[in-house]
């Protein structure tokens, strides 16, 4: 296990555009990889993404595991490592939702997202992903591929007021309360 540090909001590290992955052999991305899982695992994170534990790289890891404790009302994602990502919205809709981030610990956001997009990359294996996906499976590649561009929710809120600490969202009815 190599479970890593997530590095939280004001990280200057956060803001930077992560680098094209070059080559899919190199031994340190295959430690990357298994960093991001046993961290993902650890957190129960719905996603994460390099530039969170540090690294500099486009790379992504989401889904997987069934449930999340901490979006219990999500669908399962296949658990998906997606590198150098490209993602291509179909038409203009949008869809808005709460959304929270291992990087902006105990707080959640109302973010626009597009409803529906098109998602291309390689896997871990070097071996092409191309997916058209929607709802909550595109807002999380969203999410995730924000990040690699320094992108963190809070930057996407709809509306400055939708964003809070998860009791208080909770105590108020905005967000469904997550069984203990
Ligand atoms: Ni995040």
């Amino acid at each position: 296990m190599a479970v890593r540090t997530v590095l939280r909001l004001g990280d200057p590290r956060l803001r930077q555009r992560a680098q094209v992955v070059a080559d899919v052999r190199d031994p340190a991305l295959r430690q990357l990889i298994v960093d991001l899982e046993d961290t993902m695992a650890a957190c129960s994170g719905a996603g994460l993404a390099a530039p969170q534990i540090g690294v500099p790289l486009r790379v992504v890891l989401f889904g997987g595991g069934g449930p999340n404790p901490r979006y219990p009302d999500a669908p399962p994602l296949p658990r998906t490592l997606l590198i150098n990502p490209v993602l291509t919205p179909f038409g203009p809709e949008r869809e808005e939702a709460w959304e929270g981030c291992l990087s902006v610990p105990g707080l959640r956001g109302r973010v626009p997202r597009w409803l529906r997009l098109r998602y291309q990359g390689i896997d871990g294996e070097g071996q092409p992903v191309d997916r058209s996906v929607e709802g909550f499976h595109a807002r999380v590649v969203q999410h995730e591929c924000d990040h690699l561009d320094g992108l963190l929710f809070p930057d996407r809120l709809s509306d400055p007021t939708a964003f809070g600490f998860i009791p208080e969202l909770e105590a108020a009815g905005l967000i469904p309360a997550v069984p203990a």
